[in-house]
Formats: structure tokens, C-alpha cells, sequence
């Protein structure tokens, strides 16, 4: 499974890209507000640092514009995956932007149809939202196992990127039922790390370590 981190701080960035970590990055307009840069400077920055797909949004509404913006954007990286709407117009851009041989990322998917829409208009990535559909009482990872078997039944190469991942579990669970690709904040990649037990097992070593009165160094 493919590790994408859904950020546009680049500190964090590079702090889980030297573990290792990010096989690519996701922004969307957001995130981009949350970093307080501008969207160019801090794509640029992104890019220079992980080589993976590394995705930026476009914010038009209609095809023409979309694609203009697409096109712009992809100029400032070889790696920079265009993300669009899963709207009609997004459609369109995804089908002339994967035609140019650019990688695109049609985001904000919440059915099995629309991300058949994007594999048949050549996505690169389809990216479902888990987490907002559990806030409306809908089941976020029945979506992914549904595009899952859609997608083998027809041998579709478009990629399952598992979005608005809120939690570890949500992790697990992508990867138990083969998502390609989540993309996860800093801190859903760090609390992976997190076990009730590894605490509890690790403070008792250090107080039977303490008896010792050993050192290593
Ligand atoms: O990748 C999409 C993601 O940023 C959305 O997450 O938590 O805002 O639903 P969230």
C-alpha cells in the first residue's frame, strides 16, 4: 500500500519522507489555506522533496478553465498529479489532461458510479472520502471495498486512493481491503505508530532496567 500525506506543511513532509513514509503527498485548497503559502511556492517545495505524485488542485468550475489551470500547475513539477472535481467539467479536464499524458487525481468521490465515471475518462487516481461519508452516518470503507471489486471485474487501472482517512483503524481497514494508495495527515501516520501495549510493555522495561543498575553506554 502506497503512503500519500495529506498536507501542504512541508516540515511534516519531510519529517516522515526521511522514515521513509511518503510515497506521495496530497493538497487540496484547504490544506493550502491551513499552510498560509501560496499555492505555487508551496507545490515547488513539496515536489523538491518527495519524487512520488504529488497532487494539486484545480479550483475553476468549468472544463475550459480547469484545464488552463491544470496545465499550469503541471508545469511545475514532472510529479505533480492534477487534482479535479468529480463533476461533469472535472470529467472533461481528467479525459484531455490524461490524454496529455499528466497524471490526474479526480477527488471528492462518494459512489462506485462516479469513480467508474473517472477510471472511463483515465484517472490516474479516483480518490473516495471516507471519513465524510461516516459523518453523515453513511459507511466510508464499504465505499472503497465497492470500487475495489468494480474495478477488478473490469481490470480498470485507475488507482483507489482512500481519502478523508480520519483514523488508523480507517488505515487497517483500507489496506485489508486493498486500496492502492491512502492518504492520511501527519498525525493519522504517527498514531499507526501507537499501541496501549507497546506503552505498557516499555515502561515495565525500563523500571526492571533500572534494577540493574546496568548501562550501555
Ligand atoms: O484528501 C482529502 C482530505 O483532505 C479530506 O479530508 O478530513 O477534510 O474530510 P477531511
Amino acid at each position: 500500500m502506497k503512503f500519500f500525506v495529506d498536507t501542504a506543511d512541508v516540515e511534516a513532509i519531510a519529517e516522515l519522507n526521511d522514515l521513509g513514509m511518503v510515497d506521495g503527498v496530497t493538497t487540496n485548497p484547504s490544506l493550502i489555506l491551513k499552510s498560509g503559502r501560496d499555492i505555487i511556492e508551496v507545490t515547488r517545495e513539496i515536489c523538491s522533496i518527495v519524487s512520488g505524485p504529488v497532487s494539486a488542485e484545480v479550483v475553476a468550475l468549468n472544463a475550459e478553465d480547469m484545464i488552463a489551470e491544470g496545465r499550469k500547475l503541471a508545469e511545475i513539477a514532472p510529479n505533480i498529479a492534477v487534482k479535479v472535481p468529480l463533476t461533469w467539467d472535472g470529467l472533461k479536464t481528467c479525459k484531455v489532461l490524461s490524454g496529455e499524458g499528466k497524471m490526474v487525481n479526480v477527488t471528492l468521490c462518494f459512489s462506485a458510479n462516479q469513480a467508474l465515471l473517472a477510471a472511463k475518462a483515465g484517472a490516474t487516481f479516483i480518490s473516495p472520502f471516507i471519513g465524510r461519508l461516516d459523518d453523515i452516518n453513511l459507511d466510508g470503507l464499504e465505499l472503497i471495498g465497492d470500487i475495489r471489486q468494480v474495478y477488478d471485474n473490469y481490470g480498470f487501472e485507475t488507482q483507489i486512493l482512500a481519502a478523508s482517512i480520519r483514523t488508523a483503524n480507517h488505515v487497517t481497514q483500507c489496506a485489508l481491503i486493498g486500496a492502492d494508495v491512502m492518504t492520511a495527515p501527519p498525525s493519522v501516520i504517527k498514531a499507526m505508530a501507537s499501541h496501549v501495549l507497546t506503552d505498557k510493555g516499555l515502561d515495565q522495561f525500563m523500571k526492571d532496567w533500572a534494577k540493574t543498575g546496568q548501562k550501555i553506554l
